[in-house]
């Protein structure tokens, strides 16, 4: 079998040659355990924190050699465990390898493999809008206390994250602008019912921005940092809010950047608008989250773009891209194997 282990640290934006395909014999279940043979793999940004040269504080941390970390969805091949028999489908965190045995009764916070049911929904959907970025969508809005006619402004908006937020904002009767790279994404996220769309990497990105939200941006769903954000900051409105998701600009800048320094941008905004700003962890949105999705998908009120590359060699480019830009919107999922 393939498996994807880190060649070298990334330093800046991952590169495919940061990682390595090695070929290993398929593992076999040992007592209490289960062989899962990976059917989708999921790339989230989160992950760059773990190939750091240096361990950043509480984040996971790879060893040269290790098997890159990433969510998949897979199937069950061999079981020795009660709770799983052969032909379930599973999601869980096996890594960029074809099969992977897990001890279920050894979970960690995140608990056991978490048995799908492929009757309501496609199983790669719990890598994205019925899992993780999907509940992180839900847990950002939800920390907006969004009133119906705010404007909200989503950076990444094109991303598994931003696609979801923007239109459970809608739902929320906020108007939703997104902002993306590119002419393509902004007219993908007009497509997808957003409000208005800008073109972060157009030169005239802050004109753009003050044409979808006239009157000014009153809830930021952020993923980036960065220069959206500081664009951002200049057409908040009294009162604003801030859901601080993701800072992807800074992910390959260590605890600090080479500057220059932009804490007076953020000091002159919170003192100037009254800026609140939290954080939060998606997944403690937990199973209310996707209860709420799965019945505005079944009421036609969500849609989830998806977008596929095919093959386990496939993901080191497939995460490289996300940092270094690419066309894909939705979730971008890495198609290993079909279903036996
Ligand atoms: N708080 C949580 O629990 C939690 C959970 C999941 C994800 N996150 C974070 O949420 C964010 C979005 O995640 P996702 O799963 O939606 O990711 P995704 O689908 O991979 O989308 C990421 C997008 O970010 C944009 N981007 C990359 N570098 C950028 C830069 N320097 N400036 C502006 N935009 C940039 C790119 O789109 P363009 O083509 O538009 O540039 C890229 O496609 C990430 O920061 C992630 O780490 C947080």
């Amino acid at each position: 079998m393939k498996q994807i282990v880190l060649a070298s640290y990334a330093k800046g934006n991952p590169r495919p040659s940061d990682f390595r395909v090695e070929e290993v014999p398929i593992p076999t279940a040992g007592e209490r355990e289960i062989l899962l043979r990976t059917l989708w793999l999921a790339v989230d940004p989160l992950f760059r924190f773990a190939i750091d040269e240096v361990r950043l504080s509480g984040a996971l941390h790879l060893q040269l050699g290790d098997v890159m970390v990433g969510a998949t969805v897979s199937e069950v091949i061999a079981s020795n465990h009660p709770d799983y028999k052969p032909g379930d489908v599973v999601e869980g965190r096996t890594g960029w390898r074809e099969y992977a045995v897990v001890a279920p009764d050894q979970a960690d916070y995140r608990g056991p493999p978490r048995k799908l049911d492929p009757s309501l929904a496609p199983v790669s959907t719990a890598l994205g809008v019925l899992g993780m970025p999907g509940q992180t969508a839900h847990g950002g809005i939800e920390t907006l206390r969004i009133k119906p006619g705010e404007t909200v402004a989503i950076s990444a908006a094109a991303g598994a994250v931003g696609s979801i937020a923007g239109q459970i904002a809608k739902i929320h009767g906020a108007r939703a602008v997104g902002i993306a790279g590119g002419a393509g994404k902004v007219q993908a996220l007009l497509d997808l019912g957003f409000d208005g769309a800008a073109d972060y990497k157009a030169p005239d990105f802050a004109a753009q921005l003050k044409a979808a939200a006239p009157n000014g941006i009153d809830c930021y769903f952020d993923n980036t940092g960065g220069d959206v954000t500081l664009e951002v900051f200049k057409q908040l409105n009294r009162g604003s809010r801030m859901a601080m998701c993701g800072y992807i600009a800074y992910y390959g800048m260590g605890y600090e950047g080479p500057g220059p320094d932009h804490m007076p941008a953020l000091y002159r905004t919170i003192m100037g608008t009254g800026l609140e700003i939290r954080g939060f962890a998606g997944f403690m949105a937990g199973q209310k989250a996707l209860d709420d999705i799965a019945g505005w998908i079944s009421d036609g009120k969500l849609t989830y773009p998806e977008a596929v590359v095919e093959g386990i060699e496939a993901a080191p480019q497939a995460f490289a891209s996300v940092f270094s830009g690419h066309d894909f919107v939705g979730k971008l999922l890495v198609k290993v194997a079909e279903p036996a």
